[in-house]
């Protein structure tokens, strides 16, 4: 087991990696908790394959566990099924000495987390990721909450876990589109300030693919470790965050522009990167060679890395999240300055129109 630490003063926490790290859970919970009464939140896909091994370890270190099951995928991260977990710690009388367990992806993460940080105006809570998204995203920087009719994450909180516990076996399972998707936030903690993260997974890329668990645990480890560091910095995204949401100003908007059916939010980020490192070229920020190496890895991950011809630049541009504007209308947008490192620079919707138009 490995373990990288969130240093947050008060809000410190643990974030702990290894294979089959499910049945020690109880275990490493049992460090941080003062209660007995825990409370899973999971989905019926996780459950089957997940609670069984997750309760006895919680029960073998004398945890009384009671189990939420909410159903699955991201439209039922809702008001409903928050409401449906609110039910359950009602009738199980949690205190602010219990703890809420997210056993599952950032869909589980993200509401679990936010019911921990309303009810009794905030009961702690760990996160079991396990998806390859949550495991080096979701799950770490306490980001937490729902979505509403109008969009998405509009309703939420920062607050952070007491524990992070990755098991990368239960990645087994996991389906490898789900898988590559996740590959997607790794690659991006390379270009925006990994270089070692990325030579490593130019280096054993199909092996990381075929779920080699001692290399897995090595690249869930760096990127836990890379978000760890920019959240110690801006915790609550005031500026420094914003990095992370390299190659998320056009991936969001063309998730949003297809209505979140046709991409996974990996897969859109993936195009979004390779468009940004192109701006970032065309901008004299990133060289030819460190755009090469982006394209290829994107591409050699089994990631989408071209903007499909039938999307409308004009139309995605418009899809553009409003709070990323200026009052010139200009978009602040992350550039990167070769493999390993970032700067933002304000660009026109017409610029971004052009870029996108172009594949040069
Ligand atoms: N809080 C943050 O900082 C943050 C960051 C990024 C994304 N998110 C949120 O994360 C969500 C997406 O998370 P996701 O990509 O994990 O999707 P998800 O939670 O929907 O999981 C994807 C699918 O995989 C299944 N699954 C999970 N683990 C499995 C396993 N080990 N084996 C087999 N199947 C498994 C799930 O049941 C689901 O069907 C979005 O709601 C997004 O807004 C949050
Ligand atoms: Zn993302």
């Amino acid at each position: 087991m490995e373990t990288v630490a969130v240093n947050l003063g008060e809000r410190s926490y643990s974030i702990h990696v290894g294979a089959g790290l499910l049945a020690r859970t109880g275990e490493l919970l049992r460090q941080v908790a003062r209660g007995d009464k825990v409370t899973v939140v999971t989905n019926p896909t996780v459950e089957r394959l997940y609670f069984a091994a997750l309760e006895s370890s919680l029960k073998r270190s004398g945890f009384k566990v009671a189990s939420v099951l909410l159903p699955d995928g991201e439209q039922h991260k809702n008001l409903e099924s928050l409401s449906a977990v609110y039910d359950q710690l009602v009738r199980q009388r949690l205190d602010r000495q219990s703890t809420l367990v997210a056993l599952g992806g950032g869909v589980i993460g993200d509401l679990a987390g936010f019911a921990a940080a309303t009810f009794l105006r905030g009961i702690p809570y760990i996160q079991v990721p396990t998806t390859l998204l949550a495991q080096v995203d979701s799950s770490i920087g306490g980001k937490t909450g729902i979505n509403h009719a109008q969009g998405k994450n509009l309703i939420g909180a920062f607050y952070q876990p007491r524990l992070v516990v990755i098991d990368v076996s239960v990645l087994q399972t996991l389906p490898k589109r789900e898988l590559v998707a996740g590959m997607a936030e790794v690659v991006k903690y390379g270009i925006i300030g990994d270089p070692e993260l990325f030579d490593l997974l130019e280096k054993n890329l199909d092996a990381i693919l075929t779920l080699d668990e001692p290399l897995l645990t090595r690249v869930i480890l760096s990127s836990c470790a890379d978000k760890a560091r920019v959240v110690e910095q801006d915790e609550r995204e005031s500026d420094l965050r914003a990095i992370l949401n390299f190659g998320h100003t056009i991936g969001h908007a063309l998730e949003s522009f297809t209505g979140y059916e046709r991409f996974l939010h990996g897969e859109a980020v993936a195009i979004g990167m390779v468009k940004a490192a192109l701006i970032s070229r065309a901008q004299g920020f990133c060289d030819e060679r460190s755009l090469a190496r982006i394209r290829t890895l994107i591409s050699r991950a089994g990631l989408p890395a071209e903007m499909p011809p039938d999307i409308d630049p004009r139309g995605l541009v418009q899809s553009m999240e409003l709070d990323k504007k200026s009052s010139e209308g200009k978009i602040k947008f992350i550039c990167c300055t070769g493999v390993g490192a970032t700067r933002f620079h304000w660009l026109s919707p017409e610029e971004i129109v052009t870029a996108l138009a172009s594949n040069q």
